[in-house]
């Protein structure tokens, strides 16, 4: 399943993940700088945070409301597209998928 990670610059990283993965895990297990994953995917930081491309928006769904209280504790501006990438899981549905890269982490 083909993810696409954009960082702040531009810089575009493409990887192959395979299906069940997270967003966080294929990037931290891909060196995609600019996911940290701090706590291994329990949804009890908000290192993972990322914005999903408005293309795929849809597909991918809202957050839930766990993800909304962790991600009061993000480092970078939460908006409509923002996400904690642990809690996306990659399904043949979402090959292609797009997410770009907050400014920092932490
Ligand atoms: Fe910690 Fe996603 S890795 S909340």
């Amino acid at each position: 399943i083909k993810v696409t990670y954009v960082a702040q610059d531009g810089t575009r990283t493409n990887i192959d993940a395979d299906e069940g993965d997270s967003v966080m895990h294929a990037a931290v297990s891909n060196d995609v700088d600019g996911i940290v994953g701090e706590c291994g995917g329990s949804m009890m930081c908000a290192t993972c945070h990322c914005y999903v491309d408005d293309a795929w928006a849809e597909k991918v769904g809202p957050r839930s409301a766990g993800e909304d209280d962790m991600l009061e504790g993000a480092a970078s501006e939460v908006t409509e597209r923002s996400r904690l990438s642990c809690q996306i899981k990659l399904t043949p549905e979402l090959d292609g998928l797009v997410v770009h890269l907050p400014e920092e982490q932490f």
